[in-house]
């Protein structure tokens, strides 16, 4: 703890770790104090841009630093939970980026040294907190929507060469853990648990169409869920130039139509007006996030830690719900690997 009570803060991994610099470096209620990459122009760079943050590009050097309590580790996926286990077992909270890692074995270590050490260890999933996600959660929760049928969710997303080429660990089953679904779409299967309840079986197929890589750079999934509904899943980053993430939710009393943070229809069977209900719906939650008045992206996942760490309290996405979407996508794997049906 630093002085007047700020947290000190510090981000391991320079790629998208510069949004969580930037998100600590912001906060009222931290300081950040630490950045630490291996390789060395990323480094000066971030240290340019945050000046007062300590530069280490050695990770032990920066666990030694006794200003930090907190860690986001922004590492390449395979990697998480080795540096997440060293960093709670030094004595720091973590934010761990997603997936939580690339397995559920090493997915379970961080568990287990989160509840051996007693600190806090959130995993980003920052979709959650997109402006629209809390309407649709509540309608569904509330029971508005009535029975869930079934949901469409497709990620139709694009990733030039140079996106591979220039970071060797993408692509890879070793470090990534697969293409497309768990690199791009884990979110999307995350915000699909979320919303229709726990996965039964998964079916699927994947291909890899356009990339020079080792995984895949397309899936196509049927999910069945333990309450008797049925989505379909989508993954590719072949959808030139990059278009929508579908997110659409059907029940026996209602319609939610979404592309990622924007709500595009709004249909309730029991709205007096429903035309007037969803024109509102749409104008307030039609635009994203960038009409938002509360934390969003990465800022509230920082946010989030630091309060949790502050307040004594879990962060919002504990490991085991950051398990969630991985036991997913490991099923998906295995179901178009081995052509068959996978029980979850
Ligand atoms: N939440 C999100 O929306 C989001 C967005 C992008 C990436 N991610 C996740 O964040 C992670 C990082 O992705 P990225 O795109 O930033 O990758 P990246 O390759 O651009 O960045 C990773 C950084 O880690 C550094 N690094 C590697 N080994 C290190 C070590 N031993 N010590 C210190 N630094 C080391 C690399 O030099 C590199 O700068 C991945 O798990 C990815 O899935 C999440």
């Amino acid at each position: 703890m630093l002085k007047n009570n700020r947290l000190g803060y510090g981000v391991l991994g320079l790629g998208v770790g510069m949004a969580h610099a930037e998100a600590a470096f912001s906060s009222e209620n931290a300081d950040l104090v630490a950045l630490c990459d291996i390789n060395n122009d990323r480094l000066s760079d971030a240290a340019e841009a945050f000046p007062g943050a300590a530069a280490y590009n050695n990770f032990d050097d920066m666990l030694a630093d006794p200003r930090i309590d907190i860690i986001s580790v922004c590492l390449p996926s395979g990697m998480h939970a080795d540096y997440v286990v060293k960093a709670l077992r030094a004595g720091k909270h973590v934010l761990c980026e997603k997936p939580i890692d690339i397995s559920l074995e090493a997915a379970e270590r961080i568990e287990a040294a989160r509840l051996e050490t007693g600190l806090r260890c959130g995993i980003c999933m920052q979709n959650r907190n997109n402006i629209n996600m809390r309407p649709i959660k509540e309608a569904i929760d509330s029971g508005r929507m009535g029975k869930l049928l079934f949901g469409t969710f497709a990620v139709k997303w694009f990733r030039p060469a140079g996106y591979f080429s220039s970071t060797p660990w993408r692509g890879t089953w070793a470090m990534d853990g697969g293409g497309s679904l768990i690199n791009q779409s884990i979110h999307t299967v995350d915000l699909m648990q979320w919303l229709m309840g726990d996965v039964e079986s998964v079916t699927s197929k994947m291909a890899l169409f356009e990339h020079d890589i080792e995984t895949e750079d397309f899936t196509a999934s049927l999910i069945s869920f333990k309450s008797g509904a049925t989505a379909t899943f989508i993954s590719t980053t072949c959808a030139y130039p990059g278009l929508a993430t579908e997110i659409c939710v059907y029940g026996t009393d209602g319609s939610i139509e979404a592309d990622a943070d924007r709500l595009l229809t709004w249909r309730m069977k029991d709205s007096p007006d429903y035309e007037a209900e969803e024109k509102a719906m749409l104008k307030k939650y039609g635009q994203g996030n960038s009409l938002s008045t509360v934390p969003v992206g990465h800022v509230s996942m920082v946010e989030d830690i630091i309060a949790a760490v502050r307040d004594g309290r879990d962060p919002q996405i504990l490991p085991t719900e950051g398990m969630k979407s991985l036991r997913i996508i490991r099923a998906i794997y295995d179901s178009a690997k081995t052509g068959k049906q996978i029980m979850l």
